[in-house]
């Protein structure tokens, strides 16, 4: 399913056939949960057990669009979709197709990023083909336009909490509630129960990602990575990694210069790169992109990133 994010792979959420076919196509452990994609509010609030105000005016302010709201849930939402938490994530697609999709499926659809677990997302129908071969019906839907994953918001009460940056700001967040007369606290979420999916490495190409904070020559850059090649792991996670016996040419990766350019291009560029010659994918990334409008962007190249030079 094509979604303004990235695609996702789609089951409805009351087939258990279905959302046990998710994790076994995708090899997700079931720890991890899915995000319930629905075509409007009513929808997101007949699967929880409270419908907070504060989620009322974020989902009035951005859906359908890139945010998901983790609130709680209620017994229509199964614990296949939920790993056992008592939390649903949430979240109305902007993408007209996946509306429609939704819409004549007369229910919501569970479903997590297109890509095997662990790796690089999928922004492009030929991405999940070539991901998942002739395992699932791929929906054409163009390119993503945002590029990277939703925001995810967890919300208690007047406490919140960012599991996952993403095009849709803090800021941003904040000024709606603000704008509505809302109290509001932003908390750090404590570790893995709450945000069970944000492993240390995640999105990763099939050739190691090396990002480096300043722009090295290449025979510097070829000398340093040689002396680091013992830091570059083999597996992480659970997931495995090509890891080059010898490196003899990189493949310099390059993004737009613009946040919400590079998010858009961000995986197809990771993917582009991974298939050119060479045995390593080196990205120039220095501090100043590594916070403020470029967070969503630095949080996904941190978690491909085999080795931070
Ligand atoms: O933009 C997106 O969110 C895309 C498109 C397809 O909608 N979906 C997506 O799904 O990125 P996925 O499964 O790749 O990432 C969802 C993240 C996971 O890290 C998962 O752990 C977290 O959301 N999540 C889902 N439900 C949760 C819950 N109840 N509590 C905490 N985290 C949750
Ligand atoms: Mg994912």
């Amino acid at each position: 399913m094509p979604t303004e994010t990235v695609y996702g792979l789609a089951a409805r959420i009351d087939s258990e056939e279905g959302l046990r076919r998710i994790f076994s196509v995708k090899q997700r452990p079931f720890f991890d949960p899915l995000i319930v994609h629905v075509a409007s509010i009513e929808d997101a609030k007949a699967l929880v057990s409270e419908w907070n105000p504060r989620a009322e005016v974020l989902a009035q302010s951005f859906w359908p669009g890139p945010l998901t709201l983790v609130l709680p849930k209620n017994e229509k939402v199964s614990s296949l979709i939920t790993s056992g938490l008592m939390t649903v994530g949430l979240r109305c697609p902007a993408h007209p197709l996946a509306q429609e999709l939704i819409r004549k499926a007369g229910v919501p659809l569970a479903a997590p990023s297109a890509n095997r677990f662990g790796r690089t997302s999928p922004t492009r129908a030929d991405h999940v083909r070539q991901e998942f071969q002739n395992q699932v019906f791929v929906l054409e839907g163009g390119e993503s336009e945002v590029g990277i994953e939703s925001t995810i918001v967890m919300i208690e009460e007047a406490t919140l909490k960012l599991l996952r940056p993403g095009h849709l700001s803090i800021e941003k967040i904040s000024s709606a509630l603000r704008e509505a007369g809302l109290s509001f606290t932003w908390a750090q979420a404590s570790g893995k129960t709450e945000a069970p999916g944000q492993m240390k490495h995640h999105y990763m190409p099939a050739k190691p990602l090396i990002v480096s904070k300043q722009a090295l020559a290449e025979a510097t850059l070829l000398n340093e990575i040689k002396a680091r090649l013992s830091e570059l792991p083999t597996e992480v996670d659970g997931v495995r990694l090509e890891k080059p016996s010898v490196i003899q040419k990189v493949i310099r990766l390059t993004l737009p210069e613009d946040p919400v350019l590079a998010a858009r291009a961000l995986y197809q560029s990771l993917r582009e790169a991974a298939s050119g010659a060479g045995d390593v994918i080196v990205l120039d990334w220095p501090e100043s992109r590594r916070k403020g409008d470029w967070v969503a962007v630095w949080d996904r190249l941190r978690k491909a990133a085999s080795l931070d030079l």
